[in-house]
């Protein structure tokens, strides 16, 4: 695999991003909500992963003193499989935890395996499920969190 590199969100990326999320998810996000979290949010950070000048995934986290919170992470369907995603998550930890983050949570789909097991490779353990949590379908997100 060629050579990647991760670097903040800017407000330019977010027309590649939103290809990226439209490719991965079901219910998108929409340009405004990216736009209103990089240019309005003070406790958003965002990261692109980029092969040869292309955005292939991002990584979204919030660090609210020392509560991070994962809000999404993809990465185009043919770059999978590879330890990219890997990659982009321990980024975000490892950030998370630079600035002070003392625990990390998210939430994933129920039926969302995959990313389950990539989160339980970083030390995520379940905690709670929140019941009828994604509008597009009515499934339940499972919260998992880890201490830093
Ligand atoms: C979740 C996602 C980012 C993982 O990225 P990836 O680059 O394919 O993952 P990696 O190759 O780095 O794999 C890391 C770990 O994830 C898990 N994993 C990855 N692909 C898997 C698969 N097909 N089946 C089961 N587990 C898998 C494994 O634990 C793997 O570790 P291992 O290789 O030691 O078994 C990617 O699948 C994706 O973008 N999915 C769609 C968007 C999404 O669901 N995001 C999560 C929203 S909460």
């Amino acid at each position: 695999m060629a050579e990647f590199s991760i670097r903040r969100m800017e407000v330019g990326d977010i027309d590649q991003v939103l290809f990226v999320d439209k490719t991965c998810f079901t219910a998108p996000w929409s340009k405004e909500i990216y736009e209103q979290e990089i240019r309005n949010n003070d406790f958003a950070y965002y990261f692109v992963i980029e092969e040869s000048g292309q955005i292939i995934g991002y990584v979204g986290l919030w660090i609210v003193v020392d509560d991070a919170q994962i809000t999404n992470i993809a990465l185009l369907p043919r770059f999978r499989g590879y330890g990219i995603g890997e990659k982009l998550f321990g980024y975000a930890m490892q950030y998370a935890i630079g600035n002070g983050a003392s625990r990390l949570s998210l939430e994933v789909r129920v039926s969302n395996v995959v990313a389950q097991k990539l989160y339980r490779k970083f030390g995520l353990e379940k905690g709670g499920v929140r019941n009828n949590y994604y509008p597009d379908n009515g499934e339940d997100a499972y919260v998992m969190w880890v201490n830093l």
